[in-house]
């Protein structure tokens, strides 16, 4: 019988980890994150949880996931993956461009930065953090509705002289709901008008309770627009990124997620991969969703051509079959004939879904189609 790790279920359900942990130690089976469950217990946990089965992932049901738990010893220390939520006008652009400006890096080489979706910042202790071009609070959750939680931290903005918003309120339970650690940035505090406490006061009505109230949640003033604080920002990010040890394996077969694609009129389809596990090097033949192909070149966030990308690394990549979506995960695969069956498995799954609105079966979830 086919076993998955209670993480790798606890992602296709959208679930955090934890919650399926002590599920299942409630009915009586003490496991642990890396350990692996049978079908039927997994379904089991499936009704446990009142998930329609569609809700689950059908992107990688075909990849046997049964021995892919990387072993303690191998894992070594990666950059955390930010991304940047709040309400309309609230400043998340202008908050990215700033940071982006205290890249030591491209602000040595002064080269054009050109935009893959996802950026790396080098700070001057050498250390890097991986931002997502805020990709709204819809994309969030439809790739974590795909099991593609891709995101270490989020970064709420709260423009100081508006206050807690609809969209606010949103991206906080859409945090809280994918279990990923928040920092809130209080925005604009340039502003004669801005109230930054009153800001932290109206967080505390929805549960998100910051430091200075006796909470937990780091809060920042900053001013994308003067520059104030950025450095406290990115301590704030460091700091939250060591608390979560953030590891992955780098030397192992590359698995990711698209965080953006698109057809280039000269190029062909084009897809910005953050790499989550392994290293992808140029020549690696893949699966991204019901795309399939052979790394042909690999370029960087800042427009450099690079030979590998390893854990939390961003890179655009060129030799795709067909545009994927964005949340497809991407995985490295043995060869090409491997990479066609898998894509075109998916593609049928895809098909199907279009023309029946059946959903994904727990039987497919596990079916291993090698
Ligand atoms: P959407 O992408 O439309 O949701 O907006 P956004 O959250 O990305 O906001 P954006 O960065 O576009 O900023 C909105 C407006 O606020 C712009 O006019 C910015 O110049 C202004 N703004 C952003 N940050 C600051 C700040 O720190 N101080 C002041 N005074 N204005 C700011
Ligand atoms: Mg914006």
């Amino acid at each position: 019988p086919e076993a998955i790790t209670v993480q790798e279920l606890a992602n296709r359900m959208a679930e955090r980890g934890a919650d399926l942990v002590k599920a299942l130690f409630k009915m009586g089976m003490p496991v642990t994150l890396t350990q692996t469950i049978d079908q039927d217990t997994a379904e089991l946990l499936v009704t446990e949880f009142g998930h329609a089965i569609k809700r689950v992932s059908e992107s990688d049901i075909d990849i046997d996931t049964s021995e892919d738990v990387d072993a303690p010893e191998t894992l070594k220390a990666r950059p955390a993956v930010v991304t940047i939520m709040g309400h309309v006008d609230h400043g998340k652009t202008s908050l990215l461009d700033a940071i982006r400006g205290e890249d030591v890096v491209s602000g040595e080489a002064g080269g054009i930065t050109q935009h893959i979706g996802a950026y790396q910042v080098s700070l001057p202790d050498k250390s890097r953090i991986t931002f997502l071009d805020t990709p709204g609070h819809e994309a969030f959750t439809e790739m974590r509705a795909r099991g593609a939680n891709v995101t270490d931290i989020v970064i709420l903005v709260v423009a100081a002289d508006d206050g807690l918003k609809p969209q606010t309120i949103e991206a906080i339970n859409h945090t809280k709901a994918a279990g990923v650690p928040m920092i809130v940035a209080i925005n604009k505090i340039d502003k004669p008008d801005s109230k930054p406490q009153k800001v932290r006061e109206e967080l505390l009505q929805h549960e998100v309770i910051v430091e200075d109230m006796g909470g937990d949640v780091q809060d920042v003033e900053v001013s994308a627009l003067k520059k104030t604080n950025l450095d406290k920002l990115l301590e704030a990010i460091q700091l939250q990124a060591e608390i979560l040890e953030l590891k992955a394996n780098p030397d192992r077969a590359a698995e990711g997620t698209v965080v953006e694609a698109k057809l280039d009129k000269g190029r062909g389809p084009l897809a910005t991969v953050l790499v989550q596990r392994g290293t992808l090097r140029v020549g690696d033949v893949f699966v991204a969703g019901a795309s399939s192909g052979k790394v042909r070149a690999m370029i960087d966030d800042k427009g450099r051509q690079v030979k590998e990308a390893g854990p939390s690394v961003p890179v655009e990549v060129l030799g795709m079959s067909v545009v994927p979506a964005a949340g497809d995960a991407f995985t490295v695969v043995e060869n090409e004939a491997r990479a066609r069956e898998v894509a075109s498995y998916r593609q049928g799954v895809l098909d199907k879904k279009r023309t029946t609105s059946a959903p994904v079966t727990l039987e497919n979830m596990f079916a291993n189609h090698a």
